[in-house]
């Protein structure tokens, strides 16, 4: 029988019980300066588990402070940060959601205010921080925030804080652990030669960009039990046809050596690591291409999730019913409608399939 939008997805010992997934969103809604998950994160995460998502992601959880985009973002760097979360995911799972975190470091994309704002850099005395990469090369216009190439040293260390960062998400109750490695931050400036110069075994070739994805995806593994699944969202592309980038070839090798570091589900977005990225407009599935084709080239059996311009259940269940992608990830249209998967499921005709809270049973 074909599969679609409400068909459960078995990943490891983990059912997802339907195909749509909350996209991580950052929410910028830390009290100053601390990483600790707030009642905007329960309130914020634990209604989109109300309205039925099979996966609820929490936004790019920062491994170390200085991982951190903004002074308000979420952080799993101590135990406190862990014992903060665990509300939300136990809300979550107590509605039949899986509750996912995404582990992140932001790079050289790091220390800026939030978007409302301004987005601006944050040197130190304005309240930013140094941040670190791959190589010493500011994001383009972001020139005032204070920044330094990693050396090997940091890059040990930055293994490490995935590995504690995953250790703590698994004692807050999660169930999902994704590694970001997408959008131009720490780990998709390693992979994008536009970013990276380095000249050590973590720069150069394909295998030695990847060297520290994997080696991070690898530590996430080694503590995340087996019965669990583990994702990676990458961008598929840098959308810089006319030099020497990151492209959905690349992304597709790459899928197959996370596969054989643990990895078991692919998010396949795109962008983020340059101004003059040439990005298709936004429409409809505008990156399901590249989802597709990590999907038809990959080697391993790797699932795939598509990501962008996903807005109604009609796309949604078309991407699973197709075998265009095996999760149909929700980003700004969870923003408009917390409940959008119970709606695809009156839509769709499928409310036998899905659980429908009690409480809002006389909507259904
Ligand atoms: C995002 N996005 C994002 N992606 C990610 O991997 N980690 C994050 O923390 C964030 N934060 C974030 C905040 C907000 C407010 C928006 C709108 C987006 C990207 C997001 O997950 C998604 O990939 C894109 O929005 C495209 O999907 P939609 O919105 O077209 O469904």
């Amino acid at each position: 029988m074909t599969d679609d939008l409400f068909s459960p997805l078995e990943l490891r010992g983990t059912e997802l019980p339907n195909r749509v997934m909350v996209s991580p969103m950052c929410q910028y809604s830390c009290e100053d300066r601390d990483g600790l998950a707030t009642d905007w994160h329960r309130v914020h995460l634990g209604s989109r588990a109300t309205g039925g998502a099979g996966v609820v992601m929490t936004e790019a959880t920062a491994v170390e402070p200085r991982g951190r985009i903004s002074p308000h973002d979420l952080g799993v760097w101590s135990d406190e940060h862990a014992d903060a979360l665990a509300p939300v995911a136990e809300f979550v799972r107590a509605q039949g959601s899986v509750p996912a975190i995404q582990l992140a470091h932001a790079g050289r994309k790091a220390s800026i205010s939030r978007p409302w704002e301004g987005h601006e850099p944050l040197s130190p005395d304005e309240g930013g921080w140094e941040a670190i990469a791959p190589s010493a090369t500011p994001y383009p216009g972001r020139e005032d925030v204070a920044l330094r190439e990693m050396t090997q040293a940091d890059v040990s260390d930055v293994i490490e804080a995935f590995r504690s960062g995953a250790e703590r998400a698994l004692a807050a109750g999660f169930e999902i652990a994704e590694v970001h490695a997408a959008h131009g931050y720490l780990l998709h400036e390693f992979l994008s030669p536009v970013a990276n110069d380095r000249t050590d075994e973590y720069g150069g070739s394909f295998e030695d960009r990847a060297r520290l994805v994997v080696e991070v995806t690898e530590a996430v593994r080694e503590v995340w039990p087996d019965d669990r699944p583990v994702f990676v969202r990458i961008s598929g592309t840098d959308w810089l046809p006319d030099r020497d980038s990151w492209t959905r070839e690349q992304s597709a090798r790459l899928a197959d050596l996370l596969a054989d570091a643990g990895a078991d589900l692919i998010d396949v977005s795109s962008g983020g690591l340059h101004p003059d990225q040439q990005l298709p407009a936004g429409g409809p599935n505008y990156q399901v291409p590249l989802a597709e084709h990590v999907r038809a080239e990959s080697e391993r059996d790797v699932a795939v999730g598509a990501v962008g311009g996903i807005t109604t259940a009609q796309q949604a269940d078309a991407l699973v019913r197709n075998e265009r992608a095996d999760l149909a990830i929700v980003g700004r249209e969870h923003l408009r409608d917390p409940h959008f998967a119970l709606r695809a499921a009156r839509e769709l005709d499928a409310l036998d399939r899905i659980d429908v809270p009690e409480q809002y049973e006389r909507a259904y």
